[in-house]
């Protein structure tokens, strides 16, 4: 693929308006959501979205979230149910992602899907993710702005480091909030969680009134894209250490410190935020990585599921 010149544009109304221009024309814009910052195509167009996978590298069998600016317009797309209203109600806009069935007549290319009858589908909080939206005035394909199987993107700097000449433009509008993406839920049978994510199983599990069944990582056929080393940093990761060996560098949480120190106070959403960053600048020399423990409940799930893959063997 050729090189092209990556533009840089800011979260202003001119900004969001070459976005949306750039989108409309079959071209390639990464944009921040409050997970992780998306490189977006307009869902419609198979050159477009064909160009994401050749930019990421990502294999074609791996599907795509399609972005929308509210539940109205994902009915467009995916066959609606309680269950779906619920969830919606409860989380839309914000970081889940549901998998329905696909509607027919959605118009949506059949590379977003990987020709599955299902799509995931999520609606964004993050204002000029929204913004984005509105202007361009529908789907917006976009997986995380990242070369496959590399760590995702919470600034507008990772974007670029892995993406640039390779996509039109991005949109900088600072950090991600949340910093991990999207929970997936699907709601095909049962309601079943594919992916911890921003939004915790307790919390779901709440609205839906019973527990979700989980079906993570290898075992699930349909999301390809859940393989074991799919957040790697280049560097090795030894986890659940609470000192780091002659030649490690130490990412610490909570009294453990380290080089980086993912929370001090031992707050896990200050820990999800500022994860991928540290990821990043570790990554960015060979030295091995130690990682202190990180609780296994609420967002800590989420954060334990990303280094157990960054630390898996490839
Ligand atoms: O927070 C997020 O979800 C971010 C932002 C940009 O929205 N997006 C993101 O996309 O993380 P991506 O492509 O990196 O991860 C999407 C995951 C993949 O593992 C893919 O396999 C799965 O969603 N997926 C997509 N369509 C699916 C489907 N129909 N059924 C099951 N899993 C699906
Ligand atoms: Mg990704």
């Amino acid at each position: 693929m050729q090189d092209i010149k990556t533009q840089r544009l800011d979260a202003t109304d001119d900004g969001i308006s070459q976005a949306a221009t750039l989108l409309s024309s079959g071209a390639l814009v990464a944009f921040p959501t409050e997970t992780v910052y998306g490189l977006g195509a307009d869902a419609r167009n198979s050159l477009a979205v064909a160009k994401v996978f050749e930019a990421k590298g990502r294999p074609h069998f791996n599907p795509l979230i399609v972005h929308v600016g509210s539940a109205d317009e994902a009915k467009r797309f995916v066959i609606w149910s309680n269950k779906a209203q619920l969830l919606a109600d409860a989380f839309w806009p914000g970081p889940l992602t549901l998998v329905l069935p696909l509607k027919a007549g959605h118009e949506l290319s059949p590379l977003v899907t990987a020709d599955l009858p299902t799509l995931a589908i999520r609606v964004p909080a993050q204002a000029s993710a929204q913004a984005i939206l509105s202007a361009f005035d529908g789907p917006i394909a976009a997986p995380s702005a990242n070369p496959s199987g590399r760590i995702s993107p919470t600034t507008c700097a990772h974007v670029i480091a892995g993406l640039e000449g390779k996509i039109a433009a991005v949109l900088d509008n600072g950090p991600c909030e949340i910093g991990l993406e999207s929970s997936i839920v699907s709601l095909l049978a049962n309601p079943t969680l594919l992916r911890e994510g921003g939004v915790t199983s307790e919390q779901i599990n709440h609205v839906l009134g019973a527990p979700l069944e989980t079906a993570l990582k290898d075992e699930i056929v349909s999301a390809p894209g859940q393989l074991a080393s799919h957040y790697a940093p280049s560097a090795p990761l030894r986890l659940n250490v609470t000192s780091a060996l002659p030649g490690e560098k130490m990412l610490g949480f909570g009294d453990i410190d380290g080089d980086f120190n993912l929370s001090p106070s031992g707050n896990l959403a200050q820990a999800a935020a500022r994860l991928f960053d540290y990821l990043h600048q570790l990554d960015s020399t060979p030295q091995p990585i130690a990682v202190a423990p990180i609780p296994s409940s609420g967002l800590g799930r989420a954060i334990n599921d990303r280094l157990a893959r960054a630390a898996a063997p490839r």
